[in-house]
């Protein structure tokens, strides 16, 4: 039997009522696929505070450092809105980033077509979409030194290295390459220094991958290109900050936060997350959306557990789920059955069962 170690991060605000929904599903992998998942659950974030005065421990990070991946829930929340920096709840997660090597973060935003009527954008813009940023994520303005702040004066330093800009280009042409489209790389190059040279360092390691169309983008037309018509990117490979800025309205395309994916990879540890935040206004009331959570499942089993076929049937579970009308509250139309978060997950779990049968039946006649 093979055997997985998974540290969970279950964090603040409904994080852990949507991992609870997570992990539900993963354990019925468990049972089908017969792997072992030995679950540890750690602190993390504002929880981490109130027990030990810090967003993320040594040993949390141990345990995420000796594991095969890690789920992380949400962190963040109005009671801690006021610590210093260093004790904020999202320090826990950039420390997380930092430590775990975590330089790839890809956030896939793809149109769940019984979906189309909940984004703000028109339908007819919107269907058909899919794309992915991918976001540099453990360099750039969020790490650069010197930084600070005092009653005069902020700063912070915008600094990229070779390697690092090369290393998240390449994820980004070999995932372009696999799906077999292009690469847009937003950056500020009529601007900054870091982006012209980000922009030079990008095209060099394009020339390994001269089958992949690349074009370069502003960061301020990408803004504005992406509500206007997303169909024209695939790929989006970009820094830290503009990363961070672009999801989220890619995110807002699909029309709502409460179901995308997202995974952070490094050299030799990855992390699993979904891309919403704590949502303290419906904490412990049963109505948080747990598609989010259990998508960020599918993608860890799919790029590190190497579990194609589960991740597969956990995607086409949740939109069998969403195709009957089934919604939590963020996603509800007006003919739509409401469920809570338990709800959903079961309405997931009972879709994943069914689909045992045609998978079995499609491997026979492979077969055959
Ligand atoms: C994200 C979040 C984080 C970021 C915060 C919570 C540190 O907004 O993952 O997009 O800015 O990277
Ligand atoms: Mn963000």
């Amino acid at each position: 039997m093979k055997s997985f170690k998974i540290t969970t991060l279950p964090g603040d605000g409904i994080g852990p009522e949507v991992m609870d929904a997570a992990l539900a599903i993963l354990g019925l992998v468990g049972s089908e696929y017969e792997l072992n998942f030995e679950i540890i659950t750690e602190l993390a974030g504002g929880a981490s505070f109130d027990k030990f005065n810090e967003p993320i421990t040594e040993s949390a990070l141990q345990s995420c450092l000796e594991s095969d991946a890690v789920l992380l829930g949400a962190v963040g929340g109005p009671k801690w809105d006021n610590l210093p920096q260093n004790k904020k709840p999202e320090k826990g997660l950039l420390k997380l980033r930092e430590v775990l090597g975590l330089f790839s973060n890809l956030r896939p935003a793809k149109i769940f077509a019984p979906l189309a009527d909940a984004s703000s954008l028109k339908k007819d813009v919107i269907v058909g979409s899919d794309v992915m940023v991918v976001r540099e994520l453990t360099g750039g303005i969020y790490f650069g030194e010197p930084r600070g702040h005092n009653k005069q004066e902020g700063f912070n330093t915008l600094r990229y290295k070779k390697y690092e800009v090369e290393r998240i280009a390449k994820v980004a042409f070999e995932l372009a390459k696999k799906r077999n489209g292009h690469v847009t790389s937003v950056d500020k190059a009529n601007v900054l220094d870091s982006s012209q040279f980000w922009r030079d360092v990008v095209h060099e390691v394009h020339q390994d991958y001269k089958d992949v169309p690349l074009s370069d983008m502003y960061v301020d037309n990408a803004a504005m290109q992406l509500v206007r018509d997303p169909k024209q990117f695939d790929v989006i490979l970009t820094q830290n900050l503009f990363g961070d800025i672009l999801s989220d309205i890619t995110a807002m395309i699909t029309g709502s936060m409460g179901m995308l994916p997202s995974a952070s990879i490094g050299e030799n540890h990855a992390m699993y997350e979904p891309v919403h935040g704590t949502a303290p206004e419906i904490v412990g009331l049963n109505k948080a959306n747990p598609i989010a959570m259990i998508g960020s499942v599918a993608m860890m089993l799919e790029i590190t557990l190497n579990q194609p076929e589960a991740a597969h049937r956990i995607n086409m579970a949740i939109e069998t789920v969403l195709e009957k009308g089934i919604r939590t509250i963020d996603i509800a139309s007006p003919n739509s059955t409401i469920v809570s978060t338990d709800g959903m997950r079961n309405e997931i779990i009972h879709a994943f069962q069914d689909s045992d049968q045609s998978i079995k039946s499609s491997r026979e006649l492979v077969k055959e």
